[in-house]
This record gives structure tokens, C-alpha cells and sequence, in this order.
């Protein structure tokens, strides 16, 4: 038998990359890519071990990879974030400072009181939405959620959305190695600054006159001096709204569908909305919105049985450790019931999502509300279009008839 490849370009992956995890795990579970010059991780032991040992590097600008030094090679130095670090791509004892200046506001109990307000916001979209009308869920409900949600924390104007869009969906575009190249790093660069502008600006008014929101308290973290540098305070204000957007609006698009393709689940769902907290983690681990992420090895070492060289990157799929049959049950099945439910969707360790309790609440708002308003939802495309980010994996459109 031929070690199968991982390539994550074509059409069928795209479609469907988990057959594909699938034969890695079962024929390769520790796979060197000669296409990307990486280790490719796909059984959850190994990839829960990477992000859980300190002696993988966050920084992934510490590799010896060929792609990611051409692409560090190209960044400008007149980049605020390309110079800053943020906390996601940070070790201890920097990342436990940058964390540790944003983590209140991300607590599960802060994060609780603002329920409300993410009830009014999805009530307010569906306002528009009517039984028998055209509805693309992630135009009308998946994008505009987050983004809205993010804006209101940090204290910037959400009528500012499409901006933040175009910005965040270009920085975001730099993740995918093989799309890292000239084109999409001049729009990201084009973005980037224009984004920082904006910060700049408000991070002005703010400093003028302090209002009760993060980037307020943020503002005051740089001005005590000890804390956060000016080019620090934009990155950390850059990093949260691009990193919480297009994931939580792929949960939102990803679930939504995996539920309308297996229907007993949705009736089970309807039957009973207790099961709603359940349905969003099975929607998590079934198919992820962030479905690699990566480490670089700071010495040789062994990693489920190779040998790993100082430098070297391990991109460690999150998506298909979900799908590894030694930690669950028929992986392949979506079954909302599943308890112990220990997928690594968010990441795992000191890196642990800090966004997971605002993404849980908004998809768990907007699933009840969708259900109980539209409780004849149906797909109104057999295929609907995936977006060709391996790593950041969503819909551009899912048309549903309500
Ligand atoms: C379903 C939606 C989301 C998914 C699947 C997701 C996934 C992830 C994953 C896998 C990581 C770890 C990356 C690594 O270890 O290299 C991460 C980190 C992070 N996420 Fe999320 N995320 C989501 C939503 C959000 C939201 C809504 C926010 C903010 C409002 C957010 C902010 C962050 C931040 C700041 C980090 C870096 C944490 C650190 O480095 O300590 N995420 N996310």
C-alpha cells in the first residue's frame, strides 16, 4: 500500500477532508509533508501531547520552515502587528501577560451577563427573516452575530461591520500556507494598516475620554506603562476581532449544517432543547471551525514514535483528532446525545480558545431561537459552497427554506 498524502488543495478535500484524515490516521499518523515541510499530526494523543507539553513554541516564527520564513521574509517592518506579538502566537512569560490583561472579560461568568444582549441581537436579525422568503444563514445570521458581539466588547462601532469583514477575512486569508503568497499578503498588508488606523483613532478618543468597554480597559493597562506597549495594545485589539469572527461563524454554519443533513438529529433536537448544549459541542467536534493549528518544536525529540527536529513545525489537526475512534465512539457519526464529550475544537492547553464561552453562548442563542421560530428549516441546496480555507473551514452561503 502507498502512504497516503495530505493535500489539502483539491476539490474532494474541500468537500470533505475527513475520509482523507481518516488514512493518515490509520496509515501515517506521523506524516511528513514534503509539500509544506511539516509533520502532519492526526491522532488525538499526539495532538493533545503538542499542545499540552511546553516544549512546543507557540511562535511560530522560531521554525526553520522554508514557507513560513519566505513569508516572514516578506512582512514589513511598518506592520504594527508584524512586529508585536499577540498572546496566540506567544510563550510564557509574554503570553501569560497578554492574556492575562483580556481574560476577565472572557470569564464564563462574565460572559454569562451578556446573554441578554446576544438574544436582542439575534432577535433583531431575524426579524427580517420570514417563512417562504430566500435566507442565507451566514449572511443574515452567522456573520453579522460575532462580529457584532466583538465590537460591542471592545467599544468600536458595529455599523463599522463590513470593514471589519473585509479586514478580518484578509488577515485571515495570510493563515492558509499555500494562499500566503504575494497577492493575498498585499491585501492582508492593505488591510492590516488601514485596521490600525481605525484603532489608532479610536484608541485617541478613548484615551480622551474612558467609556466602560475593554478597549478602555486595555488603554489603561498601556498607560499605567508596566503592562502593554502601544503596538501590543493594536495587535491584542487586531487579534480579537479577526480571531473570534469567521470561527464563530463557521460553528454556526458548519452545525447548522451537519443538523439539517441528519434529520433524526434535528427532530431529536426539536423533541428536546436541553439537548441544545450538547447539539453545539457535537457540532465542534463533528466539524470544526478551526481544524489545524501549529507548534514548533524547540528541540529533537520523540512524537509518537518520530523523531522530531528542533525547528521543525507540527501542524496538529484538531479536526481529525476529533475523529480518532480511540477517544470516540463511531467518530464519523453526528449523534447530539454523545456525552464526555472531550473534543479538542478550541484547542487545548495554555492556548485553550479564550473566546470559547462568547462563541458557546452565541451559537446556543442563535440555534434555540432559529428552532423554535423556523421549526420546518430545511437546506435549499444539496451543495451548499465551502469557503477552500483547509485550516479556517466554512460555508460562504447556506440557503435555507424556512
Ligand atoms: C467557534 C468559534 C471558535 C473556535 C472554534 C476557536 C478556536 C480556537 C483555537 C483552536 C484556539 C487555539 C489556537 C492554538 O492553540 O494555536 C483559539 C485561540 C484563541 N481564540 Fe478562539 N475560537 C473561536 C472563537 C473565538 C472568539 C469568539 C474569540 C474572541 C472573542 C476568540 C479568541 C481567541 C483568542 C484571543 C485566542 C488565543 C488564545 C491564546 O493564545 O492564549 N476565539 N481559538
Amino acid at each position: 500500500m502507498t502512504t497516503p498524502q495530505f493535500n489539502p488543495f483539491t476539490p474532494e478535500f474541500q468537500a470533505d477532508p475527513y475520509p482523507g484524515y481518516r488514512q493518515l490516521r490509520e496509515a501515517d499518523p506521523m506524516h511528513w509533508s514534503q509539500l509544506m515541510q511539516l509533520w502532519v499530526l492526526t491522532r488525538y494523543e499526539d495532538v493533545e501531547f503538542v499542545l499540552r507539553d511546553q516544549r512546543f513554541s507557540a511562535n511560530r516564527r522560531s521554525s526553520t520552515n522554508p514557507i513560513v520564513q519566505a513569508v516572514a521574509g516578506r512582512q514589513d517592518s511598518d506592520l504594527p502587528f508584524a512586529n508585536a506579538t499577540t498572546m496566540l502566537g506567544a510563550d510564557p512569560p509574554e503570553h501569560t501577560r497578554l492574556r492575562g490583561l483580556v481574560s476577565k472579560a472572557f470569564t464564563p461568568r462574565s460572559v454569562e451577563a451578556m446573554r441578554p444582549r446576544i438574544q436582542q441581537i439575534v432577535d433583531e436579525l431575524l426579524e427580517s427573516a420570514e417563512a417562504g422568503q430566500p435566507f442565507d444563514l451566514i449572511e443574515q445570521v452567522a456573520y453579522p452575530l460575532p462580529v457584532i458581539v466583538i465590537a460591542e466588547m471592545l467599544g468600536v462601532a458595529a455599523e463599522r461591520r463590513a470593514d471589519f469583514k473585509r479586514w478580518s477575512d484578509d488577515l485571515v486569508a495570510t493563515l492558509s500556507i499555500q494562499t500566503a503568497d504575494g497577492d493575498v499578503a498585499e491585501r492582508a498588508r492593505d488591510s492590516g494598516l488601514q485596521m490600525a488606523d481605525y484603532f489608532r483613532g479610536v484608541i485617541a478618543e478613548r484615551r480622551e475620554q474612558p467609556e466602560d468597554d475593554l478597549l478602555s480597559r486595555l488603554i489603561a493597562a498601556e498607560d499605567r506603562g508596566e503592562v502593554l506597549s502601544e503596538d501590543e495594545l493594536l495587535a491584542t485589539c487586531m487579534l480579537l476581532l479577526a480571531a473570534g469572527n469567521e470561527t464563530t461563524t463557521n460553528l454556526i454554519g458548519n452545525g447548522m449544517l451537519a443538523l439539517l443533513r441528519q434529520p433524526d438529529q434535528l427532530a431529536k433536537l426539536q423533541a428536546d432543547p436541553a439537548l441544545l448544549n450538547s447539539a453545539v459541542e457535537e457540532m465542534l467536534r463533528y466539524d470544526g471551525p478551526v481544524q489545524a493549528t501549529a507548534r514548533v518544536a524547540t528541540e529533537d525529540m520523540e512524537v509518537g514514535g518520530s523523531t522530531v527536529e528542533k525547528g521543525q513545525i507540527l501542524f496538529a489537526l484538531l479536526a481529525a483528532a476529533n475523529h480518532d475512534p480511540a477517544v470516540f465512539d463511531d467518530p464519523e457519526s453526528f449523534d447530539i446525545t454523545r456525552d464526555d464529550n472531550r473534543h479538542l475544537a478550541f484547542g487545548h492547553g495554555l492556548h485553550f480558545c479564550l473566546g470559547a464561552p462568547v462563541a458557546r453562548l452565541e451559537a446556543q442563542v442563535a440555534f434555540r431561537a432559529l428552532l423554535e421560530r423556523f421549526p420546518n428549516v430545511r437546506l435549499a441546496t444539496d451543495a451548499p459552497p465551502w469557503n477552500g480555507n483547509f485550516i479556517l473551514r466554512g460555508l460562504t452561503k447556506l440557503p435555507l427554506t424556512l
